[in-house]
């Protein structure tokens, strides 16, 4: 009897590591171990797990499978993973076959208690009968006033003063911190019509916020844990589950109040036309009488779909532009020759008001560096979708039915095959035309960071507006310096947070000093010359110059009007050898050495 059971569990483990050897050497990918599949190489990369894919990514060429559950059945089905950041296949995914990868079960289960069937987490004609409706409202040009409304509010009462305050007392602050409750102040206002202020001074405790909070943080917690697990928790009432009904149960308290209030209003509004311009409203104005539960669910999505993703995309745009200065001065020399245009040479009158509507949209520069922070650090770093029916992808990968496809965002904007070799670098200007005059939007499936296809992001340039209002007040108000030894990582989320925040001193900034820069800089620009074929040229004007001056000189020029291939001297005397000029320099003159009056240096 001994020996059967021997024989038989023998048979079974040969069988099983026979199998297990078949499947394992069908995936590309990290190493997969039996039963436990790719969870090991998981876990030990858990702190740097974007990175990891995109590690992964760059050695199989773009896509690999890898197996989350290795046990027979399951592994061709519900254990299989397919990672990618091909953007052929992204396209396929997202718009070519959309019908074949919907979010699927496992996420609308887990999302279900607290987004209902709302946009954010329906498909089929449930989403598209939402994304109809609510994309109608995204193109009216009063949806754009009101979040430039409520923005405008909460930059000028309460975030400017928080600012201005932790300047004057030296105390530095945790900028993500304030980002993250001022853009669900935003979204709020945006959504119902009520801004909760969570950014105010001494930084107060909001109980909507606080269980909506908690409410996200325990229904992520489901994405860990197999839906069996996290269902029969929620069945007994334990851990995160208990927090996740009673964080329900306060939203639902705090909506319910506001829709009942907003009944009433909107029926008082056809008496003393006090209009109310936002989603909520607009939704309860349609002929269609929604329900209570609906409505709160539209509100809920939005507010998901839009709160931490604008500010963690400020976080790392700020982060970036601490690194890089000549960024720093070129968005401020932007800034500078809108206001100058726009309000005059009184700097003070450039800070009495945050900038509105149509300066805001002048910002180009701004919108590159913003979208360049995007590519990089993109607020959903990986999506997910489950394959429907068995399909092959533009890259020949085979995608069986039950399977899910992730689409690792962070990765696209990180090869070298579709971003160039400078791909890992901060370059604002890759976003931006030759001459710098304007914006140009790359293939929607090389830049993901708002999706793309059918469910490409409705907020998309609300997110911009808002973004570029905030990043210009801080920056016109303020220059930022890290905190010294603050750690800046990345948190393991479904949003890319950074760990530790984003803790920075934060000082005045002189506007005086930019205006200066900036006259210098136009009345050097008034020399400018845009010549044909692309090539831009500044033109100085100086009697003598030594040579290695010549090169501070283009250092100089090139921080204060950004990139150009040429500069051109007239009337000058030029003394010194030019060997003495870096070898990044390719000189064009002769006359040059000879202490002409003409000259011209070449990049
Ligand atoms: C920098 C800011 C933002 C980024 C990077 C961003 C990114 C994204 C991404 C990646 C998705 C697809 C998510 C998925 O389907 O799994 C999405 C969807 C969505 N976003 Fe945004 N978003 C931003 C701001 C906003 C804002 C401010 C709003 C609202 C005012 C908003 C509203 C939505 C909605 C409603 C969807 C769902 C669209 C659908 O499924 O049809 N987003 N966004």
């Amino acid at each position: 009897m001994d020996i059967a059971i021997a024989l038989l569990v023998f048979t079974a483990i040969t069988s099983y590591l026979l199998w297990f050897t078949f499947i394992s050497r069908s995936l590309k990918g990290p190493r997969v171990w039996p039963l436990l599949g790719s969870l090991p190489g998981l876990v030990e990369n858990a702190d740097r797990m974007h990175e990891w894919i995109a590690d992964n990514l760059r050695a199989c060429g773009g896509t690999y499978q890898t197996c989350i559950c290795a046990i027979p059945f399951l592994a061709r089905k519900q254990g299989l993973v397919t990672v990618t950041c091909d953007p052929k296949n992204l396209e396929h995914i997202l718009k070519t076959r959309f019908d074949n990868y919907p979010k699927g079960p496992t996420w609308q289960a887990v999302f279900h208690d607290l987004l209902g069937k709302g946009i954010f987490n329906s498909d089929g004609d449930t989403w598209l009968f939402q994304r109809k409706t609510a994309a109608l409202e995204f193109t009216t040009r009063t949806l754009r006033q009101a979040m430039a409304r409520w923005v405008t509010r909460a930059i000028k009462l309460r975030f400017c003063p928080i600012l201005r305050a932790a300047q004057l007392q030296a105390k530095p602050v945790d900028l993500q911190d304030l980002l993250l409750r001022l853009t669900l102040d935003n979204i709020c206002g945006l959504a119902f019509g009520k801004d909760p202020e969570t950014l105010a001074p001494g930084l107060p405790d909001n109980g909507f916020a606080m269980a909506f909070d908690r409410a996200t943080e325990a229904t992520l917690q489901r994405f860990i844990l197999p839906e069996v697990i996290w269902k029969f928790r929620k069945w007994l009432g334990l851990g995160l589950e208990v927090s996740l009904s009673r964080s329900l149960v306060h939203v639902d308290e705090y909506l319910s109040t506001v829709i009942d209030t907003r009944k009433v209003e909107l029926l008082n509004q056809q008496k003393d036309g006090n209009p109310h311009d936002d989603l909520l409203s607009r939704f309860m104005k349609k002929k269609e009488s929604y329900s209570d539960k609906f409505l709160q669910h539209v509100a809920l999505n939005f507010i998901l779909a839009g709160r931490d993703t604008s500010s963690v995309a400020l976080s790392w745009f700020f982060w970036l532009v601490i690194q890089n200065p000549r960024v720093e001065e070129k968005i401020l020399h932007e800034i500078c020759t809108v206001l100058m245009e726009t309000r005059g040479e009184d700097v003070s009158s450039w800070v009495d008001e945050p900038l509105g509507f149509e300066e805001v949209d002048r910002l180009i520069y701004l919108k590159a560096a913003l979208s360049e922070t995007l590519r990089l650090y993109p607020s959903v770093p990986e999506d997910s979708k489950h394959v429907v029916a068995d399909d092959v992808l533009p890259d020949g990968t085979f995608v069986p039915a039950g399977s899910s496809v992730t689409y690792s965002i962070y990765s696209v904007g990180r090869m070298k095959c579709t971003w160039g070799d400078d791909c890992l670098e901060f370059r604002p200007e890759r976003w931006l035309t030759p001459d710098e005059q304007r914006f140009i939007m790359h293939d929607s499936y090389k830049f993901v960071s708002f999706n793309a296809g059918p469910r490409i992001c409705l907020g998309k340039d609300l997110a911009y507006l808002q973004m570029k209002s905030i990043a210009a007040a801080v920056l016109m108000r303020h220059r930022l310096t890290l905190v010294p030894g603050h750690q800046v990582e990345q948190k393991m989320s479904l949003t890319l947070f950074m760990k530790y925040g984003l803790k920075v001193n934060v000082h005045h900034r002189d506007l005086t000093v930019a205006l200066g820069s900036f006259k210098r800089v136009k009345a050097v620009e008034s020399d400018s010359v845009n010549e044909g074929g692309g090539v831009r040229m500044v033109g100085i004007h100086v009697r003598r110059i030594k040579v290695p001056q010549l090169w501070q000189k283009w250092e100089m020029m090139r921080a204060q009007t950004g990139a150009f291939d040429k500069i051109s001297f007239h009337g000058m005397a030029v003394t010194g050898s030019l060997e003495m000029l870096p070898p990044k320099i390719s000189c064009f003159s002769s006359a040059l050495s000879s202490g002409s009056s003409l000259g011209e240096l070449w990049a």
